[in-house]
């Protein structure tokens, strides 16, 4: 039987794509949202961007009081823009986009993202983002934990080679040579993290069709993705008639 979930679930569909580092969630999705009208919603940037907010008072992570406090004074938002393009990351107002994308804030928001009182306060918010027409969000437990009855889950993945492959080109059209080796080994320490914490660890949620890209291009993967949410939409509005 499906679990329920939170009320406001039943306003849209829910897309939830979970999956490792490097594995492209965040382009893959963002192009089915804008082809489906979908919300496209990055959770790994919320957790960036508590992460960015507490770089520097890291002893609050061993301090439940103080960091209650300063996530409660902590306002995270996601924007899009006009035009189109990547989404806003915004601290308490300000665009802290790039900043948010250095790899050192990268690592510390696989640390911060073990703390429970990060978690429930994140998963609360991304559970208020469910609404009409949908969304497609993606992150690390979004199948298993924020939405378990999400309409469509997948699990998204590529062997680490490939991921570190990505990344490098990624690193490199920002002007950034580092070497395979290098990246590899963060990808794998990465992982190992994120796998093996106790709250809320990535894993393939129940129900989740897994797909590994690591032999397919961008425009395949976004292909099979809607695919699969066309399919499901299809479904729920035969099921109206
Ligand atoms: O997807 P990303 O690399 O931007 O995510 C950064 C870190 O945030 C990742 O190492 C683990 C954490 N994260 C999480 O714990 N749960 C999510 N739903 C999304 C990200």
């Amino acid at each position: 039987m499906r679990k329920a979930g939170p009320s406001l679930r039943a306003a849209g569909i829910v897309v939830a794509v979970d999956g490792p580092a490097g594995a492209g969630k965040s382009s893959v999705c963002r192009a089915v949202a804008d082809h489906l009208g979908l919300l496209y919603v990055d959770t790994g940037a919320m957790y960036r961007a508590v992460a960015y907010a507490l770089r520097g008072r890291r002893q609050l992570l061993g301090q439940d009081g103080r960091l209650a406090d300063a996530l409660a004074a902590l306002r995270v938002d996601l924007q899009r823009p006009r035009g189109g393009g990547p989404l806003r990351v915004k601290l308490n107002g300000r665009d802290v986009t790039r900043e948010v994308r250095a790899p050192e804030i990268g690592e510390l928001a696989s640390l911060v993202s073990r703390h429970v009182l990060v978690r429930k306060r994140l998963v609360a918010l991304q559970r208020s983002l469910a609404y009409h027409p949908g969304i497609i969000m993606e992150g690390r437990d979004i199948g298993s934990v924020v939405f378990p009855d999400a309409d469509v889950k997948v699990y998204l993945t590529a062997s680490v080679r490939e991921r570190a492959r990505r990344r490098a080109e990624d690193l490199a059209l920002q002007g950034r040579r580092v070497p395979l080796p290098v990246i590899e080994r963060e990808i794998r320490r990465r992982d190992r993290r994120d796998r093996s914490r106790k709250v809320s660890p990535l894993r393939v949620a129940s129900g989740a069709i897994r797909l590994d890209t690591s032999r397919m291009t961008e425009a395949q993967v976004v292909e099979a993705l809607g695919r699969l949410v066309r399919k499901r939409l299809k479904a729920r509005s035969d099921l109206l008639q």
